[in-house]
């Protein structure tokens, strides 16, 4: 496995590959690895004949300094599972190399950032967009793969790529599920023994609607899903949105065409963790 922090040595090693006729796929992340990045990197694997992952906690994306400063930080532990792993490289860049001037480029997401995370975390996606492009701009990927836990983040990805028309091909993986149900996330391990008992609750009431979708209307389903959560002291909701998957617009009623999902963010104490199931 190549640890690559420079631009300027990842783009001749990877030319030299694509000289080869090598695919190459990208796994971009913040660190903090777990199974369900590993999920990325084994479907990346399995599709392409070089696996990149890149590990850069990205400042821009961040509307709260304290959650940047907060956020988990396992460099050493990274590179130990990425190189079990067998990925091919890993790009590490300082923040100047992403950043070497002040950024200042605006995205316009129309209608897909009004709601869910683009409300409650202005900006947030303008950031993600900044940096994914320069990486995509960088490594160059044939593919790139992102997770379904953060389902209105790879909309966005795959609206920016076309958009600009950018050559890579954006894959979709599931979300990796711990055994009791919780959506694998680099915050869970910033959650006490009995925050991490409460989180629980969030998968649970959201397989629960799974089933109720013809007994309630959308409405009531969601206040039910809101109730279910917030009955539980260390929970908070913060939104509970039923969308239209490609558009990401709320639905108010089961007719409204297109697939639904159900999306929904929780503060369990001081962590904010985010969740969605497939409904209809
Ligand atoms: O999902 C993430 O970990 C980040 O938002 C990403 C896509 C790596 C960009 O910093």
């Amino acid at each position: 496995m190549k640890t690559v922090r420079y631009i300027k040595e990842i783009r001749d090693i990877l030319s030299s590959y694509r000289e080869e006729g090598k695919t190459i796929g990208l796994v971009p992340t913040m660190g903090a690895l777990h199974d369900g990045h590993l999920s990325l990197i084994h479907q990346c694997m399995a599709n392409d004949s070089i696996t990149v992952v890149s590990i850069f906690i990205n400042p821009t994306q961040f509307n709260d300094e304290k959650d940047f400063r907060m956020y988990p930080r396992n460099t050493e532990k990274d590179l130990e599972l990425l190189k079990k792993n067998e990925c091919h490289i890993v790009f590490l860049p300082p923040e100047k190399e992403m950043y070497p001037t002040k950024e200042i480029r605006k995205f316009d997401f129309g209608s897909l950032d009004k709601h869910m995370e683009g409300e409650f975390r202005p900006g947030h996606f303008n950031g993600v967009a900044q940096i994914v492009t320069k990486l995509f701009s960088i490594i160059e990927p044939d593919h790139a793969y992102f997770g379904e836990k953060d389902f209105q983040q790879l909309t966005i990805i795959k609206a920016i790529v076309r958009q600009l028309n950018l050559p890579v091909q954006i894959i979709s993986c599931p979300i990796i599920r711990e055994p009791d149900g919780l959506a694998m996330s680099s915050r869970n391990p910033l959650l006490t023994a009995s925050e991490r008992i409460s989180a629980t609750k969030i998968p649970e009431a959201l397989f629960k609607i799974k089933e109720l979708t013809d007994k309630m209307g959308i409405n009531e389903l969601k206040e039910f899903l809101w109730n279910e959560i917030d009955l539980d002291p260390n929970l908070r909701t913060e939104y509970v949105e039923i969308v239209e998957e490609t558009g990401l617009n709320p639905v108010n009623n089961w007719d409204e065409p297109g697939s639904k999902r159900a999306c929904i963010a929780v503060k369990v104490g001081s962590i904010r963790l985010i969740d969605n199931i497939k409904i209809s």
